[in-house]
């Protein structure tokens, strides 16, 4: 989509559709009231007839109205009158959009960024707007016969007249999030068959300098748990390793790591049958490394930032790693594979022993790690465990801004005890209980040597459903994270 900022009062903004709001108590946006009293009360009269009750997200399309230049009104239900949250400002703008999506139009323009939100200013509403609306767009159909058109090509933020050039780069911000978000959702729906680890290996070259170690250099570096995950898998494996250095030469870089499991059956330990599917979501950290690698490139963003994607296929075969193997980490520490499916851990661990050589101030890993973490946080938050808790702090944060939300949970080391093997240093699984932290606690032990954190995004990087989409988390939180770095 095609976003711009405009200026005009309402009433003057031509084009297919100009979007204000309603609230549940009946009253009118500034920009609603300004449309009533040009169309001789039309918006007001919908209103008092019942036509739309001012719940958040509820829309009604009015058209035909004289006296104003765009040839319709869709009204916005904007619920209780006052300060809103960003939750319910995000989801009024998505909402709109999405209703404009439906129309015919080639344009239209959202008066939503007068809403007050909480603890937000100008530029903070225009950039959510943008992110927002672009969210409420987003289809994904490049493998339907018929996928519908859109006609919808421009879609114009009203913004106020001060701080111009805040809202230009607050504009920019918005469009390189959604570009962001949108490339992480493209790559998380894509079907397994198609999304394979060299399929993302070439996503990443086309996005940055990027390189890839296949598998023999894994072998001579001795990757030895990255390698079992992937031994089943007719796809060869992939470690993809893209950058972007606009920082100061000697500035210590920020390393993001992203699970790239294309396709996780389970392995050996297969999975039920039901949903499985969905477990070519399973790259969905991998897609989000690459989405805010894509965000930080259309930004120009003046930091050191490395992504690094170990990508594999989990699958059960002959030659399939085996409850009971015992392999050895590049870290030189051995791990007794207990369960297959616990195959995340096991391409992390020798992906963030392989970032140590980066020196890196920070290293963030996004996984789509454990069903425990469903069970414990839902869709909404993001699980997020790590060593340093002012990294944990910033990003806690950063989320909160972005409306998209983590949670800490704790990593003491009590829960460290459940990780013993008779055989080897560490086993992969550790029972039952607290299986969020117990992977992240596996991790931990790769982990000694860097200020790092974790987040587990099993719950949020997708929604199932009738509805199934990638949802593209957690590029808001991360690029915000890096916008706040820039900042400070
Ligand atoms: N990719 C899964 C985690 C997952 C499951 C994400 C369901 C989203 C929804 C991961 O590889 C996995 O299978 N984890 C196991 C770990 C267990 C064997 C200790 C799990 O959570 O069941
Ligand atoms: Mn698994
Ligand atoms: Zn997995």
């Amino acid at each position: 989509m095609q976003f711009e900022l405009t200026r005009l009062p309402v009433t003057d903004q031509p084009g297919g559709c100009v979007v204000a709001g309603v609230f549940a108590s009946h009253a009118l946006t500034p920009s609603a009231k300004l449309l009533d009293k040009a169309t001789g009360g039309a918006i007001s009269a919908a209103v008092k007839a019942g036509d739309i009750s001012g719940k958040p997200g509820e829309t009604l399309l009015l058209r035909g109205l004289a006296g104003i230049k765009a040839e319709r009104v869709l009204l916005v239900g904007c619920g209780k009158a006052g300060e809103l949250n960003e939750g319910v400002y995000r989801n009024i703008v998505a909402a709109a959009a999405a209703a404009l999506g439906k129309l015919h139009g080639a344009d239209a323009a959202i008066y939503l960024t007068e809403l007050a939100v909480a603890g937000h200013d100008e530029a903070w509403r225009v950039r959510t707007a943008v992110a927002a609306a672009d969210h409420g767009l987003y289809r994904f159909t490049g493998y339907k016969r018929e996928p519908g058109k859109r006609h919808l090509k421009t879609l114009a933020i009203a913004c106020g007249a001060r701080q111009a050039k805040a809202l230009d780069s607050a504009l920019k911000q918005g469009q390189a999030i959604a570009a962001g978000v949108k490339l992480a959702r493209d790559l998380g729906n894509q079907p397994g068959n198609v999304c394979t680890p060299s399929y993302l290996a070439e996503q990443a070259q086309a996005l940055a300098k990027a390189h890839k170690l296949d598998v023999a250099q894994m072998r001579e570096l001795g990757m030895g748990a990255l390698l079992a995950v992937a031994q089943g898998s007719r796809q060869p494996p992939k470690l993809i390793v893209l950058k972007h250095l606009r920082g100061k030469a000697k500035a210590a870089p920020l390393v993001l790591v992203g699970k790239g499991v294309t396709f996780d059956s389970g392995g050996i330990s297969i999975k039920p049958g039901a949903g499985m599917d969905e477990m070519k979501f399973d790259m969905c950290g991998a897609a989000s490394v690459l989405g805010t690698l894509r965000a930080a490139a259309e930004l120009d963003l003046p930091i050191n930032l490395i992504g690094v994607i170990p990508a594999s296929e989990n699958l059960p075969d002959g030659k399939a790693v085996k409850p009971g193997d015992i392999v050895k980490t590049l870290a030189g520490k051995t791990v007794e594979i207990l369960n297959t499916d616990a195959e995340g851990r096991l391409l992390l661990c020798d992906a963030l022993t392989y970032v140590e050589r980066f020196k890196p101030d920070a290293v963030i890993d996004i996984a789509t790690l454990t069903g425990a973490c469903v069970v414990s946080l839902g869709n909404h938050a993001h699980g997020l465990l790590g060593n340093d808790q002012k990294l944990i702090d910033a990003l806690l944060a950063a989320g909160r801004t972005a409306h998209d939300r983590a949670w800490q949970l704790p990593l003491w080391d009590d829960y460290k005890e459940q990780l013993k093997s008779p055989f080897a240093d560490l086993p992969n699984v550790a029972g039952r209980e607290a299986g969020t932290i117990t992977a992240a606690a596996f991790l931990a032990a790769f982990t000694e040597k860097l200020r790092w954190a974790h987040l587990d995004i099993a719950g949020t990087a997708w929604k199932s459903g009738k509805d199934k989409t990638a949802t593209g988390r957690p590029v808001g939180l991360l690029v915000q994270y890096l916008l706040d770095r820039v900042a400070g």
